[in-house]
């Protein structure tokens, strides 16, 4: 079915990076741009806040932000100013519509769309002390594989690729698959297919994506990628009608078939990720000499 999804195979070792994972966070991140991040990682945010979850949204998208466009936020203090010693970290923490907490980058972030030393130390130490007082968070990246955006990436302990079925989206995401499971050795990789025009469509191209990776991406043995679908967006005209109000999908049309599909990703990924961790840190605690 899809046909273009025909790379050739390529043998050569890659270079590979150290995870910094520090916690339950998770990058949602796609190939190419404009597929639905900043719209799913916001409403996926309310839809696990009201199931109780504490949840914050940082913007990771540094040069090009406007997580604050879609929230309809005008943030006093932003990333920018904690990164330069302004701020302090929670006055920049500010909540979102939807009940959850966001850390925004700001315009002055476009410095740092270059990944230079200073710009690691200071996501790092920022991501170290924002991830006890969260039960998840949300790092919405940008789009493809630069420096900054795989930094972003490397600091999450789950990723989220989203991608459309449109064929430029889908090589793209098979590109950025491609790249986090060679140079972050990554082996588990969650899907959300967004926009699809049919119920099932998703699946079946989280599986024809996995057929294309088992096919023409070596791993070490044993290692192989495993994508693992969380779900489908439909394409749904309430999307961009609740951008152009600035408004939250799961406030303003919680019954539209996004906002539905929306709701279930958040139960999957509560009885998953959140779960497993919740499991992870009552076992330490109750056994802390491990
Ligand atoms: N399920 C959907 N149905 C209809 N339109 C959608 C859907 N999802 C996203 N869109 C449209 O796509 C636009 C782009 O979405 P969004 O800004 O979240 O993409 P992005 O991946 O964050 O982009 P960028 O790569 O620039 O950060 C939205 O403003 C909305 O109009
Ligand atoms: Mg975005």
């Amino acid at each position: 079915m899809y046909e273009f999804l025909h790379p050739r195979q390529d043998n050569a070792a890659p270079p590979t990076v150290q995870l910094k994972s520090l916690g339950r966070v998770m990058a949602v991140t796609s190939g190419k741009g404009g597929v639905g991040k900043t719209f799913v990682s916001a409403n996926l945010a309310a839809a696990l806040t009201k199931r109780g979850h504490r949840v914050l949204v940082l913007d990771a998208d540094l040069g090009l932000a406007n997580l604050d466009v879609v929230l309809n936020l005008y943030p006093k203090v932003t990333l920018h100013d904690v990164f330069t010693g302004k701020a302090k970290l929670e006055e920049a923490i500010v909540q979102a519509p939807g009940g959850f907490s966001v850390l925004l980058a700001g315009s002055g972030m476009v410095e740092y769309s270059r990944l230079t030393p200073e710009v690691r130390d200071d996501f790092q130490r920022i991501m170290g002390s924002l991830i006890p007082q969260y039960d998840i968070v949300l790092l919405d990246t940008g789009a493809g594989i630069s420096d900054v955006v795989l930094f972003a990436v490397s600091l999450a302990s789950e990723v989220l690729v989203v991608a459309t079925p449109e064929p430029t989206s889908l090589t793209d995401a098979y590109a950025t698959i491609k790249v986090l499971a060679t140079q972050q050795r990554r082996q588990n990789i969650h899907t959300v297919i967004n926009q699809t025009a049919r119920l099932g469509d998703g699946r079946a191209i989280t599986a024809q994506l996995q057929q294309v990776l088992d096919r023409f991406v070596v791993t070490e043995p044993g290692r192989p990628i495993r994508l693992i679908h969380l779900g489908d967006i439909p394409l749904d005209p309430s999307v961009r009608q609740s951008v152009m109000r600035r408004q939250l999908l799961m406030q303003s049309l919680p019954g539209c078939p996004a906002a539905i599909a929306i709701a279930q990703l958040a139960a999957k990924l509560a009885e998953t990720i959140i779960a497993q961790a919740n499991l992870l840190s009552s076992s330490s605690s109750q056994n802390p000499t491990g």
